[in-house]
C-alpha cells in the first residue's frame, strides 16, 4: 500500500520536503501520497509577510515576524539552492543581500516550477498528532470551512519553523511604563519610531536590524541593553551600548552599569522558543536555538520514533540549501534508501555532535561546522553537490565586513558557491536605499 506522508509548514523547510519528493518522482520513482498542511493562506513561512500582529484572520498566533525593509542579514550565497540558482529565477546575477520580497520571489518560483501546490491544504492548521497503531493520526482544523478533521499517516515531518514564539521577559516596571513595549515578533515599520526615542534590549541579528532599520528610517537614539557584553560593533554617534536593564520606573530605563535612559518604545529582541502545541510529551522537540539538537539522529529523525522527523529546527547560518539537504535525506530515509540505525547509535551519533559543537571555539568554526552537517547529508542523498567552501568563504567574508562596518556590509558581493558568479554591487548603498520593492532591487 502506498505511504502516506504528512508534512507540518509550507514554509521554506516544508517546500524542501516537496520538492524533494517531487524531484524522485521526475526521475521515474514511485513517491509515496503527501498531504502538506499550512495554517497560512499561502506558502513560504516567515518570508510570507503579515501586517498582522497577534492573531490572525482566523484567531491563531500569527506566524509572521518579519517586517517591512527587511533585507537579508547574511549573503544570499550562503543560502542559495543547488537546484535552481538566482541566476536561473531572475535571468541575471543579482546582489547578495536581496530584500524579503526578492528572496520570498526566488523562494516561490521553485516550487511553482516544481509544480507541487496541488500537495498543500492552505488556511489548515495542525491542532493534534497522536502515535496510533501503524502511523500517527493528525487533526486538523480548515480554517476556511471552520472543520476539523483526522486521517493516519505513516510519517510526519514536522516543519513548522522556529522563529515565531517569542520568548519575552519581564523586568521590574514594565507593567508602569508609559510608552509601547514590544518583541521584535510584533515589529513591523521602522517608520513607526521615527524621530523617537528607543530602547532595544538583546544583542543578536534581531537587535542588530531592528536597531538599524531604526536608525536608517530616523529614529532620534538608539540605546541597546546588552546583557552579556558589547556586540563589538561600531554604531552610529546616536546608538549606544549599555549593560543589562535593572528596572524601568515611568518613561526611564535603569542599566545595571548606572546608565539611565528615558526612551518612547522598548523593543525586545530577545529571540524565540521552539513551541509545538500540536505535539504530545512523547513527540515533543525540547531544544534551544543550537547546531547539535537533543534527540535528533542526522539533525532530523527524532531519537524516540524514528518515523517522525524535523526539518529546520537548529540554530540557523546555513537556511535555505541545508533544509533542502536534510528534506533530501529525509525522503531517501523513508523511501527505504536510507537505513535508520537503532537507538543506541541514534543516541552516539546526537552526543557526537552535540559534543562537537560544544567544542566550537568562535563563529567561523560554527559555520564550518553547519557547512560540513549540510555536506554529510548532501553526500547520502542525491541532491546536487555544491561548493560548501565557497559559501563558508561568503559567510566569513560577511563576518569581516559586518565588523568593518555594520551599516554599510550589505554594499558587498560575493561568489556563488552554484554559478561561479561574483554577484554584482546593488545600485544603491543599503542605508539610502529606501524602496524595498522587487521592482527596485532588481533594476539595473
Ligand atoms: C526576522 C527574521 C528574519 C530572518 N531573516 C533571514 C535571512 O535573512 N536569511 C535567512 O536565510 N534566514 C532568515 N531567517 C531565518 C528563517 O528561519 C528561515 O529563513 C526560514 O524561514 C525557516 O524556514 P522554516 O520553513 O523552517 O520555518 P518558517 O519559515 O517559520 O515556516 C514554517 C511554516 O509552518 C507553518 N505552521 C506553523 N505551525 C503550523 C501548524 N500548527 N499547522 C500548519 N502550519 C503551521 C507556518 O505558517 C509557516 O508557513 C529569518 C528569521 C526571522 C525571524
Ligand atoms: N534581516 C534579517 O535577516 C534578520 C533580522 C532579524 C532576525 N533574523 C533571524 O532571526 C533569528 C533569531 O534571531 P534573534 O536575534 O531574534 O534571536 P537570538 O539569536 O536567539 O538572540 C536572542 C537575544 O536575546 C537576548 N535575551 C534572551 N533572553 C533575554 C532576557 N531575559 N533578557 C535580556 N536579553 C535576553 C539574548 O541575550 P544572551 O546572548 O545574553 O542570552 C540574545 O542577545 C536568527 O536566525 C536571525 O538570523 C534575521
Amino acid at each position: 500500500m502506498t505511504k502516506r506522508i504528512c508534512i507540518i509548514g509550507a514554509g521554506p523547510s516544508g517546500l524542501a520536503q516537496l520538492r524533494a519528493f517531487q524531484s524522485a518522482a521526475e526521475m521515474g520513482a514511485e513517491i509515496p501520497e503527501i498531504v502538506c498542511y499550512e495554517k497560512q493562506s499561502d506558502w513560504g513561512g516567515l518570508w510570507n509577510y503579515t501586517w498582522r500582529t497577534g492573531t490572525d484572520e482566523f484567531g491563531n498566533n500569527c506566524h509572521g515576524s518579519m517586517y517591512r525593509y527587511l533585507w537579508s542579514n547574511g549573503p544570499k550565497e550562503g543560502l542559495e539552492f543547488a537546484d535552481y540558482t538566482f541566476e536561473e529565477h531572475f535571468g541575471k546575477p543579482i546582489a547578495s543581500y536581496p530584500p524579503r520580497a526578492v528572496l520570498f520571489d526566488y523562494i516561490k518560483g521553485r516550487v511553482e516550477k516544481a509544480g507541487v501546490r496541488k500537495w498543500v491544504q492552505f488556511n489548515t492548521i495542525v491542532r493534534d498528532v497522536r502515535e496510533v497503531d501503524g502511523g500517527f493520526e493528525v487533526t486538523v482544523r480548515d480554517e476556511s470551512t471552520d472543520s476539523e478533521s483526522s486521517s493516519v499517516f505513516d510519517h510526519v515531518i514536522v516543519a513548522s519553523g522556529h522563529f515565531s514564539v517569542p520568548n519575552v521577559p519581564e523586568y521590574p516596571g514594565f507593567e508602569g511604563f508609559n510608552g509601547r513595549i514590544l518583541h521584535a515578533h510584533d515589529f513591523r515599520d521602522a517608520r513607526e519610531f521615527t524621530g523617537k526615542d528607543i530602547m532595544i534590549m538583546g544583542t543578536s541579528y534581531s537587535a542588530e536590524d531592528i536597531g538599524s532599520q531604526c536608525w536608517k528610517y530616523g529614529c532620534k537614539s538608539i540605546v541597546q541593553s546588552c546583557r552579556g557584553g558589547s556586540t563589538g560593533y561600531k554604531w552610529p554617534e546616536n546608538w549606544k551600548e549599555v549593560a543589562g536593564l535593572d528596572r524601568v520606573e515611568g518613561k526611564t530605563c535603569y542599566f545595571t552599569d548606572g546608565n539611565e535612559a528615558t526612551v518612547d518604545a522598548i523593543i525586545l529582541c530577545t529571540g524565540y522558543k521552539h513551541h509545538f502545541p500540536f505535539l504530545p510529551d512523547s513527540l515533543r522537540l525540547k531544544t534551544a536555538n543550537v547546531l547539535a539538537s537533543d534527540d535528533l539522529y542526522k539533525g532530523v529523525v527524532w531519537n524516540h520514533d524514528p518515523r517522525f522527523f524535523y526539518l529546520g529546527m537548529q540554530d540557523q547560518w546555513y537556511t535555505f540549501n541545508m533544509f533542502d539537504a536534510q528534506a533530501w535525506w529525509v525522503r531517501d530515509a523513508i523511501m527505504g534508501k536510507i537505513d535508520i540505525p537503532d537507538i543506541a547509535a541514534r543516541e552516539a551519533d546526537v552526543a557526537r555532535r552535540k559534543a562537537e559543537e560544544a567544542a566550537l571555539e568562535d563563529d567561523f568554526a560554527c559555520i564550518d561546522y553547519q557547512g560540513a552537517y549540510t555536506q554529510e547529508l548532501i553526500d547520502e542523498t542525491d541532491y546536487p553537490s555544491f561548493d560548501i567552501p565557497a559559501s563558508n568563504a561568503a559567510f566569513y567574508a560577511w563576518k569581516k565586513h559586518k565588523k568593518k562596518d555594520i551599516m554599510t556590509f550589505r554594499n558587498n558581493g560575493y561568489v556563488s558557491p552554484m554559478t561561479g558568479t561574483e554577484a554584482p554591487p546593488h545600485h544603491t548603498p543599503w542605508k539610502d536605499a529606501l524602496d524595498d520593492s522587487l521592482e527596485d532591487y532588481l533594476k539595473i
